[in-house]
């Protein structure tokens, strides 16, 4: 498969393939674990996972990272909300496996994943982000994202309630 970003000698991004399952689902579930990235306290089973992807693979809008031959991390788009109106709006997901971070996979996954969504004629890019996410607020900004705002209070996880901060990179 032809690598579509590739940092040479550390990160190779791809698109997904069936194959990836496990790897991505491993990833996902410790962010729903131990994060406040994803806003659910409920892991996905592996059924669940794979249905996920499925739509992922279907659309062309998953990504993985290999460093060391392994994967080190995943990037999705999807519908940002789901009424025809949105349709030319995406949201994306970006997830380092924890012993990876800090190391540029989330910028080479998110390189990718704004060239994917180009490609594939969105107009817009929205990042719901927990507040408190310094890691993705900065990768976000690195690409060119603009900071549309902070829903106070939006959602609660681990018992406390979360702010979600709003970010948008025009495409087109
Ligand atoms: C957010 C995440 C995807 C970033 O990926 P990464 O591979 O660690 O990021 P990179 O190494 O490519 O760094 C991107 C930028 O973020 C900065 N950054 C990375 N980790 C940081 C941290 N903990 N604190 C502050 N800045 C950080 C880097 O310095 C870099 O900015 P720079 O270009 O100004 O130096 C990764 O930390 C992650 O998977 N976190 C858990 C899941 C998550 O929160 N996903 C996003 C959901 S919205």
């Amino acid at each position: 498969m032809v690598p579509i970003y590739e940092k040479p000698g550390a990160v190779k991004v791809r698109p997904a393939a069936p194959g990836d399952l496990d790897a991505v689902l491993a990833i996902r579930n410790h962010a729903i674990e131990h994060s406040t990235a994803l806003w659910t306290e409920t892991k996905q089973t592996p059924a669940e996972g794979a249905a996920w992807l499925a739509v992922h693979l279907d659309r062309g809008s998953a990504l993985v990272a290999e460093a060391g031959g392994e994967v080190a991390g995943f990037a999705v788009y999807a519908p940002w909300r789901e009424l025809e109106g949105f349709r030319h709006t995406v949201e994306d997901s970006v997830y380092v496996r924890e012993d990876r971070h800090g190391l540029g996979v989330g910028s080479a996954l998110l390189a990718g994943l704004i060239s994917s969504a180009r490609r594939a004629g969105h107009h817009t890019v929205i990042a719901d982000i927990e507040a408190g996410n310094v890691a993705s607020v900065r990768l976000h900004e690195r690409f060119g994202f603009e900071h549309v705002g902070t829903v106070r209070e939006a959602g609660i996880k681990f018992g406390r309630w979360l702010d979600l901060t709003i970010m948008r990179l025009p495409l087109t």
